[in-house]
């Protein structure tokens, strides 16, 4: 992978005219600290969030060894990447071919599902080993989350003491897991999960279960989404281990995914046209830019002028439209930017390390991108009070 000092130097020296991915193998690097040097127990990386093979092999170098899996090519990807290291298979519905091959063939032991059917098809599939772990995936309120993930997963609770009883004559180790949805800005959240989850430890008091999962859902930070320090998340969370019945038996995972790789990389993008206030850009949401139309998340934006010189107009709101034919492929934004922004022009748009390469598809022929790594900061950060980037505060007051 090419190095540079700067998206600005990647844009005048080269003039991109295809989206160009600038990685930030420190950015990574904290992040992958921050959990590990936080988190009161195994910090499993959500493979889903970025798979790529650059940033699957730093997290590991930076001593993440444990990692959530949801399909066989995560799967693969990591025993590859990360030979040694511990994957769990915590996709809650798998098939019956996918569940032999991740405990034949990757030595995969650890296991979610949400119902008793599940359950039964993972203890069949694995040929009624004893060395199963299955983790029971709770429902659980996604009610402070931006993306709540309620609905398709999730056992409710009252049904959750019989299955774990259930569970545990089969498996030789249990566990329950929840996910209270992608970017929380709530920490609470995670205190009234495992409240749920301490109430139906209660009801089992002689049932064992070793591991407490609390998922992912630690969040970025956008422009009009400015989370509490993670730090509240980390008193939060350990205030509701603490009420937990015999905190001290479990074995706590945490499974991050947008909070571990989103300040890893921003995007470079050209303007090819501006009509008003609207800029047709070469990137959108059939590239990386998936939640910035389907979701209107607002990513923090950064005019590059291709020639030295810049600008001091003011700010404006710009919304952008993608390279495709389709007229869905919109972001509303507003996505602030100097209003003489123009043609030939380029966009840094920051915080697409997460759920934001890995939503590509080849649709209409877009797929083509570049991946250079940069030194330079990313845009915003949650991971260094201290640090002041990239007119971070005006970036995410706009
Ligand atoms: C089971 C599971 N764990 C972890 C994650 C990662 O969540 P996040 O990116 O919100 O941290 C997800 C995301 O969908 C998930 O489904």
């Amino acid at each position: 992978m090419e190095m540079y000092d700067t998206p600005d130097e990647v844009v005048r020296r080269n003039r991109p005219s295809i989206p160009v991915t600038c990685y930030r193998p420190a950015a990574l690097h904290s992040a992958a600290r921050w959990f590990l040097d936080n988190f009161p127990g195994k910090v499993l990386y959500a493979v889903k969030a970025n798979p790529a093979r650059y940033v699957l092999s730093a997290l590991h170098t930076a001593g993440i060894t444990h990692f959530d899996a949801a399909s066989i090519p995560e799967i693969q990807l990591v025993h590859e990447l990360a030979p040694g290291a511990h994957i769990a298979f915590m996709h809650p519905v798998k098939s019956r071919h996918a569940i032999e091959q991740a405990y034949f063939d990757y030595g995969v032991r650890d296991f979610s599902f949400d119902s008793v059917e599940e359950m039964e098809k993972i203890i069949a599939c694995t040929g009624k080993s004893k060395d199963l772990g299955l983790m029971l995936r709770l429902a659980v309120p996604n009610t402070s989350s931006e993306l709540p993930l309620t609905g398709k997963f999730g056992c409710m609770p009252e049904k959750a003491a019989e299955i774990l009883k259930a569970a545990r004559k089969h498996a030789s180790k249990t566990g329950i897991c929840f996910h209270v949805g992608s970017q929380t800005m709530d920490p609470q959240a995670y205190t009234t999960a495992l409240s749920i989850v301490g109430g139906i430890l209660r009801s089992i008091p002689r049932t064992k279960v070793d591991v407490i999962d609390i998922g992912g859902g630690f969040p970025s930070i956008y422009p009009d989404m400015a989370p509490p320090a993670l730090q509240d998340y980390k008193a939060a969370i350990e205030n509701g281990f603490d009420k937990l019945p015999h905190p001290d038996r479990y074995d706590f995972w945490c499974e991050p995914g947008r909070a571990m790789v989103a300040e890893s990389a921003s995007v470079v993008v050209q303007v090819e046209l501006r009509k008003d206030d609207v800029l047709y850009i070469n990137d959108g949401t059939y590239g990386s830019l998936f939640d910035a139309g389907h979701l209107g998340f607002r990513y923090p934006v950064r005019l590059i002028r291709p020639t030295p010189g810049g600008t001091n107009a003011p700010h404006k709101g710009f919304r952008f439209y993608g390279p495709t034919c389709d007229s869905i492929d919109y972001m509303p934004g507003p996505f602030f930017l100097p209003e003489d922004v123009r043609e030939g022009d380029y966009i840094e748009i920051g915080q697409l390390g997460a759920y934001g390469n890995t939503m590509r598809t080849d649709f209409n022929g877009f797929s083509a991108h570049e991946v250079v790594s940069v030194k330079a900061p990313p845009l915003v950060t949650m991971y260094d009070d201290t640090q002041e980037t990239t007119d971070s505060k005006e970036l995410c007051a706009a």
